[in-house]
């Protein structure tokens, strides 16, 4: 068991990515890919009922990087490492520091679907999980219905582990079953 989790790093990196936790300033570029893909983000994510004003994203961009520094949270910015672009957004999020075990989320600017970068990002964050933060158990969860966010689970090997029934309204009101994928240390 951790008494205390192990440091955070500044950034990770994978073959095309750069995902490193948000700062000051983020607002803007994560607001101009959160409207591109507004349409995907509102029928999958909670948090976009919504199209956030670039002061509500700077806000967001603010509490994650202050959550990152007091180690309460790992939120994560995708940048592709040729261009310098903000392409995505995931992060590590801790549930029980004692087990430790945490939740993966994600989401991928419109233009940049389909290109695995997502797959490749939650494999580096389940690398790191595992052998830097010593999780004992990670989740993936998602709409039953969100069939691409269901493969990016199952390609990184998370195996489905329940059938949450009416688990969540989603943003139109309608309730949702919620997909729950689980990683165990090999
Ligand atoms: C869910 C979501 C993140 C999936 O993004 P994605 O781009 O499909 O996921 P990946 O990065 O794994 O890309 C997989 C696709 O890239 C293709 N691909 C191309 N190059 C690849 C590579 N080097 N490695 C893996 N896949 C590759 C795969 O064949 C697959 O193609 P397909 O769409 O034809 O099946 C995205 O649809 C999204 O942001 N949706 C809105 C928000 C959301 O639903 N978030 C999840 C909430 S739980």
């Amino acid at each position: 068991m951790l008494s205390t989790p192990p440091p955070f790093p500044p950034q990770l990196e994978t073959a095309r990515l750069i995902l490193r936790p948000p700062q000051p300033g983020d607002g803007q570029a994560i607001n101009d890919a959160v409207r591109e893909t507004f349409a995907a983000l509102t029928q999958w994510m909670p948090w976009a009922k919504t199209m956030p004003t670039v002061d509500d994203t700077e806000n967001f961009a603010r509490d994650g990087w202050s959550r990152y520094h007091a180690q309460e949270d790992y939120p994560l910015l995708l940048y592709d490492k040729e261009t310098g672009i903000f392409v995505g957004a995931s992060g590590l999020h801790p549930h029980d520091w004692r087990v430790p075990k945490f939740e993966i989320g994600y989401w991928i600017r419109a233009s940049r679907e389909g290109q695995g970068l997502v797959t490749e990002a939650v494999n580096e964050i389940t690398r790191f999980a595992f052998e830097a933060q010593g999780a004992q158990r990670l989740i993936i969860r998602c709409d039953s219905r969100n069939v691409r966010s269901a493969a990016v689970a199952e390609r990184a090997g998370y195996v489905l582990e329940a059938r949450l029934h009416n688990d969540l309204r989603d943003n139109t009101g309608a309730l949702r079953d919620t997909l729950q994928y689980v990683r165990f240390p090999d």
